[in-house]
């Protein structure tokens, strides 16, 4: 009989406050604390398999990585950590898919290593479904540290709703927990494809040079300040005061990353414009519809599900806008186990 494949999916997230350079890069501990939406169908999906071999055998989107290709490294990276942790040295074959173009600025590493830990580490304990981890003694929040070892955003990937991962007093007390559940607010992230080339400047590199930007002492000193008042938000559901903050913030965090050396620009006129034209329309037909953008050119609208068909109807309207994707909130990963005679 052919071994079973351990089929874990998980959402890739958006940050409203940004996880933005780390206070401890070995221990991938995150210079501020941050918040996020967990999405639903911009996911990735991992399908691992026990198999006699010397070596993993990985494949990303069909394509066999190996372990010296770009982005094969940082994948057998996290396997070679999780083997290490829990000592295992069962070798997998893993097969993982994004539902969106990888490195396009929809964090594919967010979805991607919290579905891989998911999967290898549900292939090496055989388990079924995400709520029989803690009979391997493995809590969700453990897998979220995992997780966040991988890719420090996908440590929020493992909850749905609204997640906030709290930076603590030191890399040992950091903790990922859920703010509110995904029924608490029904938002949507509509995202504006600008580019779904890889990013020139990986954004580990990137988190290494923010601490030579002028601005980015200022910016931790007003973090937690604005943390509160985004909780406060969603607590009332009040976009009229979430969506501005979460606005300033991704512009002081793109400010960051212009005035850090290297100097970094991951958007250019394009997606500048389009910033503009939104804030414009927004004022004259009073749509509650604001942006995001993480380390990239393409533009998240956050905005409350009731207003989907006006931001379709409005984004219709810009004469450039190429391929969109709309997502909604998600209620966090799903973990099956197949018993399949000819997968894989
Ligand atoms: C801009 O999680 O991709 O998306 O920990 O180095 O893998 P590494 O970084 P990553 O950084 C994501 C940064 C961000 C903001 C965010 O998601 O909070």
């Amino acid at each position: 009989m052919r071994p079973a494949v351990y089929q874990a999916t998980a959402p890739s997230n958006i940050a409203f406050l940004k996880y933005w350079g780390k206070a401890d890069e070995s221990l991938q501990w995150p210079a501020n604390d941050s918040l996020s939406m967990t999405l639903s169908g911009l996911c990735s999906t991992t399908e691992v398999q026990i198999m006699a071999a010397p070596d993993h055998e990985v494949y990303l989107s069909g394509q066999l990585l190996n372990r010296s290709h770009s982005k094969g490294r940082k994948i057998f990276n996290h396997i070679d950590f999780l083997a290490s942790q829990f000592k295992q040295d069962t070798k997998l074959k893993i097969q993982s898919q994004n539902s969106f173009p990888t490195g396009c600025g929809i964090a594919s590493s967010a979805s991607g290593m919290a579905a891989l830990t998911i999967a290898v580490l549900a292939a090496w304990f055989n388990i079924e479904k995400l709520e029989d981890f803690p009979s391997a003694s493995l809590s969700l929040s453990q897998l979220a540290q995992l997780s966040r070892m991988g890719s420090g955003s996908a440590g929020r990937s493992l909850y749905g709703g609204f997640v906030r991962w709290q930076k603590g007093t030191s890399a040992a007390e950091q903790s990922i927990v859920p703010a509110f559940a995904h029924h608490h607010w029904s938002l949507m992230d509509t995202v504006v494809l600008f580019s779904s080339q890889e990013k020139s400047v990986g954004s580990t590199e990137a988190h290494r040079a923010a601490w030579t930007s002028p601005l980015f002492k200022p910016r931790l000193a007003g973090i937690e300040d604005r943390l509160q008042q985004m909780l406060s938000a969603l607590a009332h559901k009040d976009m009229k005061r979430l969506g501005p903050l979460m606005e300033t913030e991704t512009l002081e965090m793109h400010g960051v990353i212009m005035s850090a050396k290297p100097a970094v620009f991951y958007f250019d006129q394009k997606t500048a414009d389009f910033l503009a034209w939104v804030r414009h329309r927004r004022q004259e037909r009073g749509i509650p519809v604001y942006f995001t953008l993480d380390a990239g050119p393409n533009v998240h609208l956050i905005y409350e599900s009731e207003y989907h068909k006006d931001v379709l109807n409005l984004l219709s309207q810009y004469p450039e806008v190429g391929e969109i994707l709309s997502d909604e909130i998600g209620s966090g990963p799903v973990l099956k186990k197949i018993e399949s005679e000819a997968k894989l």
